[in-house]
C-alpha cells in the first residue's frame, strides 16, 4: 500500500473574483464548483441517498450487475484516474474488477479527498494511490507529472459531465484525452432523458436536502467572504427545461433586497434569480456525438433504468 497526497490550494481570491463577477452578470450566477465546501460535500452525499434521487443507486446497480462485461471491454489497465472522486466510493467496484497498479484521484475538496483516498489505500494492498486536491477543470496540467506511464482509464461517473454546458463539456472531454494518454480510455456515466416529472422529483426531494445544498452556497459566501445573505429570503427552485434538455437550479430572491459581498453591494429584485447549476440529460446518441467531437470513439455501452455508462477509446 502506498499513499501520496498533494494539495493545490484553491485560491481564496478565485472565489472572491468569481463570485463578484457572477453577481455582476445578468442573470446573476455562481460557478457550481463552489458548492463543495465541507458542509456542501456532506449535503451532496446525503442527496445521493435520498429516495427521489435514484441516479447514484441506479449507476451502482448497473456497474455491479454488468461488471464482468464492462471489465472485459476495458481490458488490462495500469492506472485508473478519477476526476471529482469525492468520497472515493464508486471506484472500488472497478478496482476489484481491473486490479490496476495505480489509482489517481482528483477533487477540488482536497481534505475530504485525502481522508477518503487514504482509507481506500488501506483496503487495497499493493495499490499505489495518489490524491490531488485541485480544480481539475483548470489545473489539469498540474496533474500530468503524477500520472504513471502505461494504459490509463479515466473514470467519470455520476453524470457530473452534465453539470457542464455543452461547450465546456466538450473542452473537458478533450482534456480527459490528455489525462488518459494515447492508449487511454474513458468510462463515463450519465443520466438519460426521461419523464420530466421523475427528473423534477429527483432535484426536489421531500426532505429538502437538495434545497439545503443549494442554499449552503449562500452560507459559504457569508462564512468565507463575510457576505450578508439571508438564506431565508431565497428559495431553492429546480425544474426540468425540456427545450434545453437540462435541470436548472436557481436561488430565487423572495424580496427586493441588497446584499453586501466583500464590501460591494448587489441588488436583488423580488423574483430575481441567482443561477447555481445545470444538470444536462442526454440520449445515448446525443452523448456519443458530444464525445466524438472531443476525439473519443465509442467502444461499448450499457443502460439501466434511465442511466447509461459508455466506454470510449481514442480515435
Ligand atoms: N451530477 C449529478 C447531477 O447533476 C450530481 C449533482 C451535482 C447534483 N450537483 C447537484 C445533484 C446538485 C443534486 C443537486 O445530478
Amino acid at each position: 500500500m502506498s499513499f501520496t497526497f498533494k494539495d493545490f490550494p484553491a485560491d481564496r481570491d478565485d472565489l472572491r473574483a468569481d463570485v463578484l463577477n457572477g453577481l455582476a452578470s445578468s442573470p446573476k450566477s455562481i460557478p457550481p464548483k463552489y458548492f463543495y465546501d465541507e458542509a456542501g460535500c456532506r449535503l451532496f452525499e446525503a442527496i445521493c441517498a435520498q429516495p427521489e434521487y435514484a441516479l447514484t443507486r441506479t449507476e451502482r446497480a448497473l456497474m455491479a450487475s454488468r461488471l464482468p462485461d464492462i471489465a472485459a471491454a476495458i481490458g488490462p489497465v495500469d492506472c485508473i484516474v478519477e476526476p471529482g472522486a469525492g468520497d472515493c466510493a464508486k471506484v472500488r467496484l472497478l478496482l476489484d474488477a481491473l486490479h490496476p497498479a495505480h489509482l489517481v484521484v482528483l477533487d477540488i475538496a482536497g481534505d475530504p479527498l485525502a481522508t477518503a483516498a487514504e482509507a481506500l489505500s488501506r483496503d487495497y494492498a499493493g495499490l499505489a494511490v495518489t490524491a490531488l486536491g485541485m480544480d481539475f477543470v483548470h489545473d489539469l496540467e498540474a496533474a500530468a507529472p503524477h500520472l504513471p506511464a502505461g494504459r490509463r482509464l479515466v473514470y467519470y461517473p455520476g453524470s457530473s459531465i452534465g453539470n457542464f454546458p455543452p461547450d465546456a463539456a466538450t473542452a473537458l472531454l478533450t482534456r480527459f484525452r490528455q489525462l488518459a494518454g494515447a492508449e487511454g480510455q474513458l468510462l463515463i456515466g450519465f443520466d438519460l432523458k426521461k419523464d420530466p416529472q421523475r427528473l423534477h422529483r429527483a432535484y426536489n426531494d421531500a426532505a429538502g436536502i437538495t434545497a439545503a445544498f443549494n442554499l449552503n452556497l449562500l452560507e459559504r459566501l457569508n462564512r468565507e467572504l463575510g457576505a450578508d445573505f439571508d438564506p431565508s429570503r431565497f428559495s431553492h427552485y429546480a425544474f426540468y427545461n425540456p427545450v434545453a434538455g437540462r435541470i436548472e437550479m436557481h436561488l430565487v430572491s423572495l424580496a427586493g433586497q441588497d446584499v453586501s459581498v466583500t464590501g460591494r453591494r448587489f441588488h436583488f429584485a423580488l423574483g430575481e434569480t441567482l443561477h447555481t447549476e445545470h444538470s444536462y440529460k442526454f440520449r445515448r446518441d446525443e452523448f456519443s456525438a458530444l464525445a466524438n467531437s472531443a476525439g473519443w470513439q465509442l467502444a461499448g455501452e450499457w443502460e439501466h433504468d434511465g442511466f447509461a455508462v459508455q466506454l470510449y477509446g481514442s480515435r
